[in-house]
């Protein structure tokens, strides 16, 4: 398995770029499309998603939700038909669901299917088969779901919801806004009312979603910030019309490019701005960096706009641990950013980033070492050392998008050319990328070559 993706590997590396320039917009948020196809496979009638991402993981999820006998088909005008069968209404899937590289499709849809009265069974691709699931795998069985899985609950696994099954209590143990939505999901499923506990607040897209899709969920944070979901089984969820808005997460790239670039200057469009995800803004902001909030709006309930960023010289920052949610596949990125900073910057909190589609925390300071960039990695934390960025490196990405863009994005403004020895995943959460990049003016060259 390992060797076969080195023989499709799909090496690339970017070199010292003039300047980017141009307004652009990126697909659809990722947590978004996901939810959408699934809350659409869980509600009676026609749910239509106009901005989808239609990327590797969402696609495995728009599989997964037809294994489950829902219709999910693309109309030649870009929308997305879902036909659902409505709450308890799925069917027993006839063969196993493949979600690739996807935790967050797996994650939740192991959810959906632990609380059905049938068996579903899961696989995903290298990296997700070294995942952790006992996150989710733990409420479920203690709603009543019957599980076999590999040793240390890893996939492949498989899940047979009781009937009937119990409403939990549940305290997420780790700051998981999948652990939280699988639980959610699972809930929608059985009758009484589910709590989830949330000590740390997370991404909140699926309340939100199952809230506008019609189920009675109510939220609550006390002053400590600890937040109580509460959510009523069983609801009938009415099929909604969707737009998905821009993924901040992609675009976090292109920010960043923008900003480490000399001359730039580039304007993204119509990107979510939930404040559960805007932790980037904050920290380049507190870096000094050159950035505004355009034309800010409200769209299906959710906060967008457009995002204009200028080359700037960033400074070194601390930051805080609680911020590490909001910003939690940003940090790849951020640590890019930092190396060009003046001064030490420190990132606190990221013990999550060690089961990530790799262990972002090592990929992350073997990559800045590997471009001559100081940087001591700790349990959950990363101190990089900013300043002067040699590049020259290649760049191991452990079958990892993000570790793919980050590093990319450092060769535009690097002293040498960065290169990363795949690019092949970056199609798991992004597609246009490489597209998108050289439009805005990027070098960037086929990898091959540059060993
Ligand atoms: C996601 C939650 C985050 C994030 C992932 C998407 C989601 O994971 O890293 O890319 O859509 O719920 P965790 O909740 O496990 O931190």
């Amino acid at each position: 398995m390992i060797a076969m993706s080195h023989a499709f590997a799909k090496p690339l590396s970017a070199r010292p770029s003039g300047p980017l320039r141009g307004r652009i917009t990126v697909p659809g948020d990722k947590s978004i499309s996901h939810r959408s196809l699934m809350l659409g496979a869980l509600a009676i009638g026609e749910t239509r998603v106009s901005g989808l991402l239609e990327s590797a993981d969402v696609l495995a999820t728009a599989g997964a939700m037809r294994g489950f006998g829902a219709s999910v088909e693309r109309g030649r005008d870009g929308v997305w038909r879902i036909h659902g069968l409505g709450t308890g209404g799925l069917l027993e899937p006839h063969g196993v669901l493949d979600f690739g590289n996807a935790g967050t499709g797996v994650r939740l849809a192991i959810g959906i299917a632990g609380a059905h009265p049938f068996a579903s069974t899961f696989i995903g691709d290298a990296s997700l088969s070294r995942r952790p699931m006992g996150r989710v795998l733990e409420p479920l069985r203690d709603m009543g779901a019957e599980v076999i899985a590999r040793a240390g609950d890893l996939l492949p696994i498989s899940i047979r919801g009781a009937d009937p099954m119990s409403p939990i209590n549940y305290r997420v143990p780790v700051p998981s806004a999948q652990v939280k939505s699988a639980v959610l999901l699972a809930g929608v499923n059985i009758e009484g009312v589910t709590t989830v506990v949330e000590p740390i607040a997370t991404r909140d897209h699926t309340e939100r979603m199952l809230r506008g899709f019609g189920a009675d969920i109510v939220s609550m944070r006390d002053e400590a910030g600890v937040t109580t979901i509460r959510l009523v089984g069983r609801p009938e969820l009415k099929p909604q019309e969707i737009t998905v808005p821009g993924d901040p997460s992609s675009a976090a790239f292109l920010i960043v490019a923008g900003l480490l670039v000399e001359g730039s200057e580039v304007t993204v469009e119509n990107v979510l701005l939930n404040p559960a995800r805007t932790g980037l803004i904050a920290t380049l902001r507190d870096m000094g960096a050159d950035l505004e909030v355009e034309n800010e709006r409200l769209s299906g309930g959710e906060a967008i706009g457009d995002i204009r960023v200028r080359a700037s010289r960033l400074r070194a920052v601390s930051v805080p641990a609680e911020r590490a949610p909001s910003m939690i596949d940003e940090y790849p990125v951020l640590a890019v950013a930092a190396a060009f900073a003046t001064g030490t910057t420190t990132m606190d909190g990221l013990e999550e980033l060690r089961v990530k589609e790799s262990d972002r925390l090592a990929a992350v300071a073997r990559g800045l070492e590997a471009n001559g960039v100081a940087c001591r990695e700790g349990a959950a934390t990363l101190v990089v050392q900013g300043g002067r960025v040699r590049g020259g490196g290649r760049v191991s990405t452990h079958l990892d998008h993000r570790i793919a863009m980050s590093f990319l994005v450092m060769g535009l403004a690097a002293e040498r050319p960065v290169t990363v020895d795949d690019t092949g995943m970056i199609g798991t959460s992004f597609p246009s990328f490489v597209e998108l990049l050289s439009g805005l003016g990027a070098d960037l060259a086929d990898g091959a070559q540059a060993a």
